[in-house]
C-alpha cells in the first residue's frame, strides 16, 4: 500500500453523473489487480475527512482510471477536479478476483461495472473467454460498449427496455450459468441475493462487497461484516468474497 499523490490526466463525464477519470501513478498501476480499490481523499481540506473508496475500474501502468458515481460531497468534489490537478490516493487496497479457469462470466449491476473491466481486460490477456451480462435502469445509464475490450462478448438488460432485455441484469443469468467456469460479479445487495437463489452454490461466484469505510486497511474496524468463516473485513478480508460465504441480513 502506498500514498501517492497523483496528477489527473483526464475527469470526464462519461454518463449522467458517472465520471472516468484517468490518473498518472506508476507505484500503484504496477502493483494493481482487478478487484482492488484505492481510497481517495476528497477535500482540499478536511472535509469529507475520510476517503472515499474506489475500485480500480482500469490498469494500463503507468496510469490507473477510476469510474465513479456522484453520489454525495465527496464525489462531487472528485468530479469537480481538472486534468492537471492531483489527487491523494492510497492503494493498492484489498483482496483482487482471482481467476482460475477459461469461461468466466462478468455479471455488471449499474456502477458495479467499476471493478470487472479490469478483470475482463486481465482474463482476455491470459485467454479466457469473457462474456460479460450488463443491465442498467436506461440504455442512457448503461456504460458504453465501445469502451470494453472488443473480445468481450456483451448481453445487456435495461429495466425499461430501451436496450437489450427488458428486465434485471440477472433475469440474463440462467442462459449463461451453465457456460461459466467461474462468475464474478459487483452490484447492488438485491442483486447478489438474487444470483444465490439462481445460482445455488453450484458453482464459484466471487462478489465486491461494499461497506462504509473509515480507513482502508483494517485499522478502524468500520468496515466488519459476518461471514460463514466469522467476522470480516471488507476492507482487507474482501472486497472480493464468495458468494456462499455471504450471510444475508434481510
Ligand atoms: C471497496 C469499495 C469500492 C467501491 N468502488 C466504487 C466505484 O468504483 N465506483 C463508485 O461509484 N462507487 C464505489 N464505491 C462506493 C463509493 O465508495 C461511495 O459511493 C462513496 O464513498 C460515496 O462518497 P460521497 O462522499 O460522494 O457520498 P456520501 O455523502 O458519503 O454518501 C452519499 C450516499 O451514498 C451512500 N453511500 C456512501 N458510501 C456508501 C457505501 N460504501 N456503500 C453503500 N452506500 C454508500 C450514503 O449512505 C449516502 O446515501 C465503492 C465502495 C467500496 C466499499
Ligand atoms: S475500513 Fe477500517 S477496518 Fe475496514
Amino acid at each position: 500500500m502506498k500514498q501517492i499523490l497523483a496528477p489527473i490526466l483526464s475527469n470526464t463525464e462519461i454518463l449522467p453523473a458517472v465520471h472516468l477519470l484517468w490518473a498518472h501513478t506508476p507505484e500503484i498501476a504496477t502493483e494493481a489487480l482487478p478487484g482492488q480499490f484505492v481510497m481517495v481523499r476528497c477535500s482540499g481540506c478536511y472535509g469529507p475527512l475520510l476517503r472515499r473508496p474506489l475500485s480500480i475500474h482500469r490498469i494500463l501502468p503507468p496510469n490507473i482510471a477510476l469510474l465513479f458515481a456522484v453520489v454525495g460531497r465527496g464525489t462531487k468534489w472528485l468530479a469537480q477536479r481538472k486534468e492537471g490537478e492531483v489527487i491523494d490516493l492510497l492503494g493498492p487496497l484489498g483482496r483482487s478476483f482471482e481467476i482460475n479457469s477459461r469461461n468466466l462470466l462478468l455479471v455488471a449491476g449499474g456502477i458495479g461495472i467499476a471493478p470487472l473491466v479490469a478483470l475482463a481486460e486481465k482474463g482476455i490477456a491470459e485467454g479466457a473467454d469473457v462474456t460479460l451480462l450488463l443491465g442498467a435502469p436506461t440504455q442512457a445509464q448503461l456504460y458504453p460498449a465501445h469502451l470494453l475490450p472488443p473480445q468481450v462478448k456483451l448481453w445487456v438488460a435495461t429495466e425499461d427496455g430501451s436496450a437489450g432485455k427488458k428486465g434485471l441484469v440477472t433475469d440474463l443469468l440462467p442462459g449463461y450459468a451453465d457456460w461459466a467456469d467461474q462468475i464474478f460479479a459487483c452490484g447492488p445487495i438485491s442483486m447478489y441475493e438474487a444470483m444465490a437463489a439462481l445460482i445455488k452454490g453450484e458453482k464459484s461466484v466471487q462478489v465486491s462487497m461494499e461497506a462504509r469505510m473509515g480507513c482502508g486497511f483494517g485499522g478502524c474496524y468500520g468496515c466488519a461484516i459476518e461471514t460463514r468463516s466469522g467476522v470480516t473485513l471488507v476492507c482487507k478480508d474482501g472486497p472480493v468474497f464468495e458468494l456462499g460465504d455471504i450471510i444475508w441480513k434481510g
